[in-house]
């Protein structure tokens, strides 16, 4: 499909000033189409037509009613005759209003018929094409037909549409939104119920008819420069935190006076806050773990405290247990603290991982704990219960493979941990040379709460399996747990 511009190239003789006035005018057109609730088009004399013909550079359909246009007319091509008040329009530089028939409408229509003048000039015509009236207007339609006729006397006198700005692009207020309508000296005429709304929201509950926003509490300054220097402004109007009105303010203009100012608004609480949210979304991620970290290290804290207190050795091992836990979470979060994106070096985490191990237990046993490869960069959801898994059977290797019963061969103690890859899956490993399971040993029987911690965060959380086996004398001894996770596909 042509664009304006190309279609008045191809068939038209208007100059390019002329034609950058025209899409300025059909840039904030839709303005126009919903306050007269109607479908308009524009049309322009074609270059060299002898007999008379119109072409049409554009075509708009309101927003706030069904379209009497099924047919697309952009560049369509129309015999003058039989568009007579278009001519008329256009040698009389007068608005021309008509009931009539046309060949590609059913109903009778009402045709306005508006001439563009620019440059002393009348160069197009926009035609307004209403249907049959359906009952009475309402007050506020009736309101915004007075605006509608104050902005196409505009249009005739060269004033609208504005020469710098684009009045209603997209993701301006439109006409639903509410409208004040303001008089030359800045007292609101009259609120559409979805301006009142916008003003509620603002802490504005009295009537406003009669006064100006500023002695109403609300000084916009947006209003002020339309009403001194009549041109289109835009302000936010913010009421605390969370509440955010655009005001999109259209001067009126009449022989060069200005005589009242249209004031689109436009709720943008929602759209502000979810911007505040989009912008801030990776801070507040960080901002997120740091807290959670914090927290994890105060329960720690305090588990220590309360386990320092206990007299019961069994109630002092069990606390130091669940406090060890909490601080291997503590260390995934520090992790995650750190890195913005969704996903985590894992190898980060092994490494803190061992640490904490090392850091904790090894104090009993002196053993060796060695990590080999790595498994890269992981999901976090997927890093955060592998690496609290992972903690548990590393403390359990250095924990139970090497009490003193079962180490009657005098070999240094080694856990050995092996993280690879096969294909879609990440692979642990952890092999210690200790004393291995018992013989009443199962991994299915849920006893103790470390490896049914473990159990549920490799099957149900992650889908994977988890194997224990105790190595033979001969290959070695000790114990081999293999995790095998399948990783989600990359997006
Ligand atoms: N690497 C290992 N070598 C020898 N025995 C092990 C090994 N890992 C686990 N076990 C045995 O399995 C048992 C269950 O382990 P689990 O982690 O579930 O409990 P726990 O370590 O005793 O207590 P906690 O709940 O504090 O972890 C252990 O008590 C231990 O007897
Ligand atoms: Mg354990």
């Amino acid at each position: 499909m042509a664009t304006l511009a190309e279609l008045a190239a191809s068939r038209t003789a208007l100059g390019e000033p002329a034609v950058d006035h025209l899409l300025r005018l059909t840039a904030s057109w839709s303005l126009l189409a919903d306050l007269s609730f109607s479908d308009m088009v524009l049309m322009t004399p074609v270059a060299d037509d002898a007999a008379g013909a119109y072409v049409v550079l554009g075509q708009i359909r309101p927003n706030n009613r069904s379209t009497m246009l099924n047919e697309d007319l952009v560049g369509s091509v129309h015999v003058a005759s039989e568009w007579p008040f278009v001519a008329r329009a256009l040698a009389q530089g007068e608005r021309v209003v008509v009931d009539t028939r046309l060949g590609f409408v059913d109903e009778p229509v009402l045709v306005w018929a508006i001439p563009v003048r620019f440059a002393d000039r009348v160069i197009a015509v926009l035609v307004r094409l209403q249907g049959p009236l359906r009952g009475p207007s309402s007050l506020y339609e009736q309101a915004y037909l007075s605006i509608f006729v104050r902005l196409c006397d505009m249009v005739g006198e060269a004033t609208f549409p504005f020469r710098e700005e684009e009045v209603a692009g997209p993701g301006m207020p439109r006409v639903g939104d509410g409208i004040i309508l303001l008089q030359g000296d800045g007292r609101v005429e009259f609120a559409t119920p979805n301006a009142t709304n916008a003003l509620h929201r603002l802490g504005i509950y009295s009537a406003v008819e009669g006064h100006t926003l500023a002695e109403l509490g609300h000084r916009v300054r947006a209003i002020e420069r339309a009403l001194a220097f009549a041109l289109p402004t835009m302000e936010e109007v913010d009421r605390g935190h969370d509440v955010a009105i655009l005001f999109h303010c259209v001067p009126l203009v009449a022989r060069d006076r200005v005589t009242g100012v249209v004031v689109l608004l436009r709720d943008v609480s929602d759209l502000r806050q979810l911007n505040r949210v989009v912008l801030h979304k990776e801070a507040a991620v960080r901002e997120v773990h740091h807290r959670v970290k914090n927290n994890l290290q105060t329960i720690s804290s305090l588990l220590r405290l309360q386990a320092r207190r206990s007299d019961e050795i069994e109630t002092r091992t069990a606390l130091l247990e669940a406090e060890r836990r909490v601080r291997s979470i503590a260390v995934v979060h520090e992790v995650l603290s750190r890195e913005p994106g969704e996903d985590v070096v894992f190898d980060e985490i092994v490494r803190s991982l061992v640490l904490l191990v090392e850091d904790t237990v090894l104090a009993l046993h002196p053993v060796e704990i060695v990590v080999n490869g790595d498994l890269g960069v992981l999901p976090t959801d997927v890093a955060t219960p592998l690496a609290v898994a992972l903690a548990e059977l590393l403390t359990n290797a250095v924990e139970h493979a090497f009490t003193q019963f079962a180490t009657h061969h005098q070999h240094v103690g080694v856990v050995t941990l092996n993280l690879y890859r096969r294909g879609a899956e990440a692979v642990a490993e952890i092999r210690d040379n200790g004393r291995g399971l018992g013989e009443d040993f199962s991994l299915e029987v849920p006893t103790s709460l470390g490896l049914s911690i473990v159990r549920d965060l490799i099957r149900a959380q992650l889908h994977g399996t988890i194997e224990m086996s105790t190595v033979p004398y001969a290959a070695g001894g000790g114990t081999f747990v293999r995790v095998v996770i399948p990783l989600p596909s990359r997006r």
